[in-house]
Order: structure tokens, then C-alpha cells, then sequence
């Protein structure tokens, strides 16, 4: 069992080999105790006509403090994309995305749909519930952003959009907020605004090399890609800011489909992918940034497995479901399962299914963002036991169907 902690995890995620597009070295600063302490508050977007951070503290024996939580308005707006099958506005899964929201050393940065705006807040060194918005919300070159990565190391926030002008921007920020958005990175989508899915949308930008998930929509034979964008400039410090290459190389990984949701596995060159079409992969990626398979899980009875955490408690990958009430655990080197699944069914209160997940100290934190009729709420289950310990309603916290992204403070 190890304990691996965050930082280590964005350090390598964000590796300065990346010159060779290669991260080969595992940075371990900041590999201590740390660790192996529990979160300190968990954060979700409303996704609300005004759109809201909800921040809930975390207590020490991992549990969720709901009465304790807040709600921050991000100063953008909202909005649902659209379910393709039935035409109505989505939710759960509003944005068919992983990562609404992405924290940076002590700042968030969420997506506003509705608005084509990304925007930071700061995080109350004191107090993990009390954000302030950093300067303005960014105007993004595109629309219908859902998706957001941010390095702490290179001070950069990245956006996928996938409305109808769809791709990829860039911009540096600072403690005064988010400078100048570069151009985007189009991706030739064929999406309207709000989109139609969760088919042929962006799912994830994972700050790495920058690396992009997009869905393919096997209905039409349009297949899906993962992207990966190099950060530049790494070494020149003092002058140069780091910025995230113009284009990329994309590749679709033999037997992946539908890919939606990404970690990179700590000390190796791996991604963890979830395809909503039959469960999760492990990925390799190499030195020209062409990704292939490494172990693919296809797992019974899923109907679309998107989101995925890894526990560093565990060093094992829980992968969500939003139409099944339960977490798979998967192994991080070929992504076979482990054990039987986590059956939530049990504790759940009626929940459909999950969503956006994160794992901090020894639990994962799983939202069900509901259907309408039940709650949103979150499911904590220990990673280390299995067990699930809480389901809390965070309804009161003004979160609806449309709540979308975890971002956990550790
Ligand atoms: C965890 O801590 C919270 C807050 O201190 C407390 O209300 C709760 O009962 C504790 N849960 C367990 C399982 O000990
Ligand atoms: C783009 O979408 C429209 C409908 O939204 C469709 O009629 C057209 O065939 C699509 N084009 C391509 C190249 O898929
Ligand atoms: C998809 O592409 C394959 C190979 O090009 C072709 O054989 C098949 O008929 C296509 N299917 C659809 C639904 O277009
Ligand atoms: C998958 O990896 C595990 C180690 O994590 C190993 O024990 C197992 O044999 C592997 N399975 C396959 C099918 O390669
Ligand atoms: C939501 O899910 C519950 C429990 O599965 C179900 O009873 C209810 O009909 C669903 N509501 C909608 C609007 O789909």
C-alpha cells in the first residue's frame, strides 16, 4: 500500500521532461505524510443559470461537514447540454465532462457554459469554504466550455470547449487573475451550442502534457481521440512563461471508443482512461505523444462508465458510473477489476447513479447529482475497507441535476 500525495501527483503531471514529451521521472517532492491525511473540503459546481461553487468541509475522519458548507457564485452562468436521444436538457451529467472545476496550489478554476467565461477563485488559507473571486471571468475563443486543467507548476489554466466552435485554450495566470487567452485549438466537432451528447463531445483536459479526451460516436463511425498538447518553455523560468504547444498529436487507441475520463498514473507514463462504451484502459503514452493500449477492463452490466479516480491510498483506480449505483475498482496497471463492485444501492438513498469522484487520504468522494427527484448528494466510501461510509444530501447547498465537477483540497 503506499500514500502518495497530490503535489506529487501535479508535479508529475506536469513534468519537465515534457520537452520529450516524455514525464520519466517521477517528482516526489512533497511524497510525505501529507499524504496520508484526509481532504480538507470537496467543491462542485452549481452549473446553475448563476453559476456557484459549492465548497464542503471535509472533518478529520474524512466525513462531510454539509452544515458547514458554502456557496460562491463564480460570476458566470451555467447551462445543460443537450441529451441527444431524448432532446431534453442533460442531467445527471449536465456537461458530459470530467473536471468542471480544477484546483491549482490554493486556487479553483470552473467553467460557465452558458457565459464562454473560466473563472479563478482563491481558496481562504484558513478557511477551505471561503472563496474570492480572483479578478474577472476569462472570455474564452469558443463555446460551451466543460472542461478545465490548471498547473500550479506553470501557473497555466486550460479550457475544452465543445460547443459549436470546439477545441482547446490556454491562458497564464497570476494572483491578479487570468491573463490573455491564447487561440483555440479547434477540434472539428460538428457540435451545436448548447451541444447535443454525451456522443462526439470534449470529455477532459488533464494538464499533463496536456492531454485532451474526446468522444467519438460509434453510430456514426466517428471515432474518439485522446489529444496531447506539450507545455513549452519549461526551463526558461525567469523570462519565458511556460505555454501549452499550438497543436498536438492526436491518436485513437485501438479498442477505446468513447473516452471520457483521465488521471495520470503516478510514476509512469500511463494515463487512466474511462470509455463510457465499456469501462476503463490503461494507456501509454510514448515520445511522440501517440497513446496505444496497455490493458483494457470491460465491465459487466455498465451502461457509461465516465469518471475515474485514483486513491493514493490504495494506488488503484475507482472509475463512476452515471447510470449505475455503484464504484468498479480497477487495477492502474492493466486495468483489470478488482474485487466485485461497490454496491451503493444499500446506502444511496435511490441514487441513479455517479458522476464526478475524487479520492483524498484513505476515502473517495462520488457525486450523484440525481435525476430531479432525488438529491443531489455525495457518496463517501473508504477506499482502504470498501465500506461505504456516508451519503449526505447537499440539496441545502443549492446543487441540482445540474451539478457537475469535484475538486478535492488536501
Ligand atoms: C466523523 O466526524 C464528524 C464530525 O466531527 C462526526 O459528526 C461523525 O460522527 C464522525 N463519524 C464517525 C463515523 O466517527
Ligand atoms: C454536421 O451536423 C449536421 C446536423 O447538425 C449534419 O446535417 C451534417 O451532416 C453534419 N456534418 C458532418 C460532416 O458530420
Ligand atoms: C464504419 O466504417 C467501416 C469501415 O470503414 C465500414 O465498414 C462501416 O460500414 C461503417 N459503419 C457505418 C455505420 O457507417
Ligand atoms: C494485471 O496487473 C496485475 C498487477 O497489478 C497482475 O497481477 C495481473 O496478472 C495482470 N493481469 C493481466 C491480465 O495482465
Ligand atoms: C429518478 O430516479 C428515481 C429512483 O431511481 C425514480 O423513481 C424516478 O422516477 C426518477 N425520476 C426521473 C425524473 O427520472
Amino acid at each position: 500500500m503506499h500514500c502518495y500525495s497530490k503535489l506529487s501527483l501535479l508535479a508529475l503531471a506536469s513534468v519537465a521532461s515534457i520537452a520529450s514529451a516524455r514525464p520519466s521521472s517521477l517528482d516526489t517532492r512533497g511524497a510525505a505524510n501529507e499524504a496520508c491525511t484526509n481532504g480538507k473540503a470537496i467543491y462542485i459546481t452549481s452549473n446553475t443559470a448563476q453559476n456557484s461553487i459549492v465548497a464542503v468541509p471535509i472533518a478529520q475522519n474524512g466525513s462531510l461537514i454539509v452544515n458547514q458548507g458554502s456557496s460562491t457564485a463564480t460570476g458566470g452562468s451555467g447551462a445543460s447540454g443537450i441529451t441527444a436521444s431524448s432532446g431534453a436538457a442533460a442531467g445527471p451529467d449536465s456537461l458530459f465532462s470530467q473536471s468542471a472545476i480544477a484546483l491549482a496550489g490554493q486556487y479553483l478554476f470552473a467553467v460557465n457554459p452558458g457565459s464562454n467565461t473560466v473563472s479563478m477563485l482563491a481558496i481562504d488559507a484558513q478557511d477551505a469554504t471561503k472563496l474570492t473571486a480572483v479578478g474577472s471571468p476569462a472570455t474564452l475563443p469558443g463555446e460551451f466550455p466543460n472542461t478545465v486543467a490548471a498547473s500550479d507548476k506553470y501557473k497555466i489554466v486550460c479550457v475544452g470547449l465543445t460547443g459549436a466552435t470546439a477545441g482547446v485554450a490556454c491562458a497564464p495566470y497570476s494572483s491578479a487573475g487570468i491573463g490573455a487567452v491564447d487561440a483555440l485549438r479547434p477540434f472539428a466537432l460538428n457540435q451545436t451550442t448548447p451541444p447535443g451528447g454525451p456522443l462526439n463531445t470534449v470529455s477532459q483536459c488533464d494538464q499533463t502534457t496536456l492531454y485532451v479526451t474526446v468522444k467519438g460516436d460509434p453510430t456514426v463511425n466517428n471515432t474518439g481521440f485522446l489529444a496531447a498538447f506539450p507545455v513549452q518553455n519549461t526551463r526558461s523560468s525567469c523570462h519565458a512563461a511556460a505555454s501549452v504547444a499550438s497543436t498536438g498529436v492526436t491518436s485513437s487507441p485501438s479498442g477505446t471508443a468513447v473516452l471520457f475520463g483521465s488521471e495520470v498514473i503516478k510514476g509512469s507514463t500511463d494515463l487512466f482512461v474511462t470509455d463510457a462504451s465499456f469501462g476503463g484502459a490503461v494507456l501509454s503514452v510514448d515520445a511522440t505523444g501517440k497513446a496505444s493500449t496497455v490493458g483494457k477492463g470491460v465491465i459487466d452490466g455498465q451502461a457509461a462508465t465516465c469518471w475515474v479516480a485514483i486513491s493514493p491510498a490504495t494506488n488503484t483506480a475507482f472509475v463512476a458510473d452515471v447510470g449505475v449505483d455503484r464504484l468498479v475498482e480497477m487495477s492502474v496497471t492493466n486495468a483489470t477489476i478488482l474485487g466485485s463492485p461497490i454496491d451503493l444501492t444499500a446506502i444511496s438513498n435511490g441514487d441513479p447513479g455517479l458522476t464526478d469522484l475524487r479520492a483524498a487520504g484513505s476515502f473517495v468522494y462520488a457525486l450523484s447529482p440525481g435525476n430531479g427527484t432525488t438529491d443531489a448528494s455525495v457518496v463517501v466510501v473508504n477506499a482502504l475497507t470498501r465500506a461505504a461510509v456516508e451519503h449526505v444530501s447537499v440539496a441545502s447547498l443549492g446543487l441540482t441535476k445540474s451539478a457537475q465537477g469535484m475538486a478535492i483540497l488536501v
